[in-house]
């Protein structure tokens, strides 16, 4: 499957790949903001965005192959490889299946465990509300979970930004990825076998996935960094795209000088 993506800049291979049920546009501070040191790529995942739409669950390892038929189809070897929550849950796929196209990984706001049973039925009744014609029912109590207060307050646009993006994704796009989430398994134990650097960013008041967990599951990665945002919730590449982006800068900066 050939993925609808954006990208700007040239050198480095920087791939950011969404979290659920968003699309590319997640990634916009970022292509604005990392193009002059990087080629940065952001993919709509299958299902989302304008990339077409699956028959059945869509697992984490069929969204990393289709990112890596990206990366075939554009000519690149070898990637930073980034994702935001689902977005990681990719990541952490793509590390598992390509490791020797992986350059690095940034893993944000994301966790390595498998769902539990209580997330696996959740996962079943968010998948069966969107094809029931509910997806308002299911994203409209997000947005208050995905941002900080202090977000919510700072960027009064962010949450209706947040919105939009997700009521225009397909109903079948998010079952098949919601039903998809459910089945991956634990990768903490393919933590310790990452040959490659990692920067774990969080922020300090994401309720969805703790700092906690980050720091835990940074704590696995024999090469890493743990960045974690002041004042920012889930989406830390929106809320705070100055601070995630000087974190980037970062670590494109030590990758460089290995
Ligand atoms: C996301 O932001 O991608 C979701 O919160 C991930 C999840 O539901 O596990």
């Amino acid at each position: 499957m050939n993925l609808h993506h954006v990208e700007a800049g040239t050198g480095q291979p920087l791939v950011l790949i969404h979290g659920f049920p968003l699309d590319h546009t997640l990634w916009l501070p970022q292509l604005e903001g990392l193009a002059d040191i990087a080629r940065v790529i952001v993919p709509d995942l299958r299902g989302f965005g304008k990339s077409p739409g699956p028959d059945g669950p869509v697992t984490m390892e069929h969204h990393a192959r289709d990112v890596k038929d990206l990366l075939d189809h554009l000519g690149i070897e070898r990637a930073l490889i980034g994702g935001l929550s689902m977005g990681g849950y990719v990541a952490l796929a793509f590390a598992d299946l390509f490791p020797d196209m992986l350059e690095g990984l940034i893993l944000c706001n994301t966790r390595s465990v498998a769902d539990g049973d209580a997330a696996k039925r959740m996962r079943e009744i968010t998948a069966l509300k969107a094809l029931k014609g509910d997806l308002h029912e299911v994203i409209s109590p997000m947005v208050g979970t995905l941002l900080s207060e202090k977000s919510q307050t700072k960027h009064p646009d962010l949450a209706q930004f947040v919105l939009d993006m997700m009521a225009r994704q397909s109903p079948e796009g998010v079952a098949a990825s919601s039903r998809g989430m459910a089945l991956r398994p634990d990768r903490t134990p393919l933590l310790g076998q990452i040959q490659v650097p990692a920067l774990v960013i969080t922020g300090s008041d994401d309720t969805l996935i703790s700092p906690n967990e980050s720091h835990d599951m940074a704590s696995q990665l024999p090469d890493r960094e743990l960045v974690v945002i002041p004042g920012v919730g889930h989406l830390s590449c929106q809320e705070d795209p100055q601070g995630f982006n000087t974190a980037v800068r970062k670590f494109l900066g030590r990758l460089r000088l290995r």
